[in-house]
């Protein structure tokens, strides 16, 4: 094997682990990345204990990419750090939004634990444009106190959510009453959440087929492999210093980049037994999966994203309560030339028909062996610097 290919197959190794968990020899991750997961200790500022639950949600990438700013007492000010976008695989920010929603609903139900309403008013300086996002603030909250307010159930879930890219139960069907949670969970946003299961054999595997095929296109479309490349956080050390993105311990990659035989400027070729084998890895875990599920929004402008970034979050807290894991598949749903085909694909499989109906999240659903947490930056790095 020369150098090239090396390098290149020990690259795909390390995409495959980054996307798709992986046994062997792996390093531990640190306690201090995961630190965030035992939940707030006692905060003078009850805005820091609501931070403490809203930085769990989830985010692309794991990028993290919520500024908060606490400078006016009582106060909440969301932004977007754009020092984190994902401009080759999200070129219109559409899941930072999503990202974005989701820190919300979690603040607004850690909030509610406190009694204290969260009057969330969205893009008060004004609504990004569909292309480009910007500095102006995606929310100002103001935590107002209310006897009146219901406790939401779903709270107890933070903690244990996770994205999980294992294996699923492909035997094991999610039970009607976990479907009627999760769409129980998202009402009265006005978004349409389905499903499809082992009932539907043809079109599950339809869906199959469009992942599969949707990831292939990601594996071999180099501006996007490189960008994931970039937040690749390789072995405990590096994890432990950032704390976000997509964290690899196992044990082959870490060796090798600590060699310095990962490059990660360099993407594998389409034929490259990196790719092939990932591919074949991931139509495995494919295979595996006895359900999928969707949120379609009637259009698509920022305060939907947000609000469908809201209601993933709460349909997956509906899931962990079930035992149920959940990994969205984000690859169809992109909007950068090299997808279109799969995008379109996905239209036509669930039924839209309307032009700016918007399928929002994509997600394969099912039963899996419980794994740990991601890492996150923790409250501090979060706020705004005076
Ligand atoms: C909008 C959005 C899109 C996502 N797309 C994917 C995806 O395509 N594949 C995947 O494995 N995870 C995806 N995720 C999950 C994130 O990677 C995950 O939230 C992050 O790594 C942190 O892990 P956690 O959810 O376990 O806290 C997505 C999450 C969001 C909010």
């Amino acid at each position: 094997m020369d150098r090239r290919k090396f390098i290149r197959v020990v690259g795909g190794v390390s995409i495959a682990a980054a996307t798709i968990s992986s046994a062997g020899c792996a390093q531990r991750m640190p306690a201090s990345a995961i630190a965030s997961w035992r939940g707030p200790g006692h905060e003078a500022d009850v805005r820091r204990w609501i931070l403490g639950y809203a930085i769990l949600a989830p985010h692309s990438h794991n990028l993290q990419s919520w500024l908060v700013d606490l400078r006016t007492p009582d106060e909440i000010l969301l932004r977007c750090d754009t020092s984190r976008l994902l401009p080759e695989a999200d070129p219109f920010s559409r899941q930072i939004m999503i990202s974005h929603g989701a820190f919300l609903e979690l603040l607004d139900m850690a909030s509610r634990e406190c009694g204290l309403r969260a009057d969330i008013s969205l893009f008060p300086e004004g609504q990004f444009t569909a292309v480009d996002i910007d500095q102006r603030p995606v929310a100002r909250i103001r935590l107002v106190a209310d006897s009146t307010l219901v406790r939401e159930p779903l709270f107890t879930q933070i903690l244990k959510r996770r994205t999980n890219r294992e294996s699923y139960e492909l035997t094991r069907p999610i039970a009607p009453d976990t479907w009627l949670a999760m769409a129980d969970s998202v009402k009265p946003n006005l978004l349409q959440f389905g499903h499809v299961g082992p009932d539907q054999p043809g079109l599950l595997q339809q869906h199959r087929k469009l992942a599969a095929e949707a990831w292939r296109i990601e594996l071999t479309t180099a501006r996007v492999v490189l960008e994931t490349y970039s937040v690749l956080r390789i072995g405990a050390a590096e994890v432990e210093l950032h704390r976000d993105g997509m964290a690899l311990l196992d044990g082959v990659p870490v060796l090798m980049s600590t060699l310095g035989m990962f490059n990660r400027h360099i993407s594998p070729a389409a034929d490259d037994y990196a790719v092939t084998s990932q591919i074949r890895d991931f139509n495995s875990r494919l295979a595996s999966t006895p359900a999928f599920l969707w949120l379609i929004t009637p259009d698509n402008d920022r305060q939907t994203q947000i609000n469908a970034g809201r209601a993933f979050v709460r349909i997956q807290l509906a899931a962990s309560a079930a035992g149920v894991s959940l990994q969205p598949l984000s690859q169809a749903l992109q909007e950068y030339s090299e997808q279109a085909q799969s995008y379109a694909e996905i239209r036509r499989l669930l039924e839209l028909s309307q032009p700016g109906q918007t399928v929002q999240m994509w997600a394969r659903a099912g039963f899996a062996p419980a794994i740990g947490p991601a890492p996150r930056r923790g409250v501090d790095a979060q706020l705004v610097r005076a």
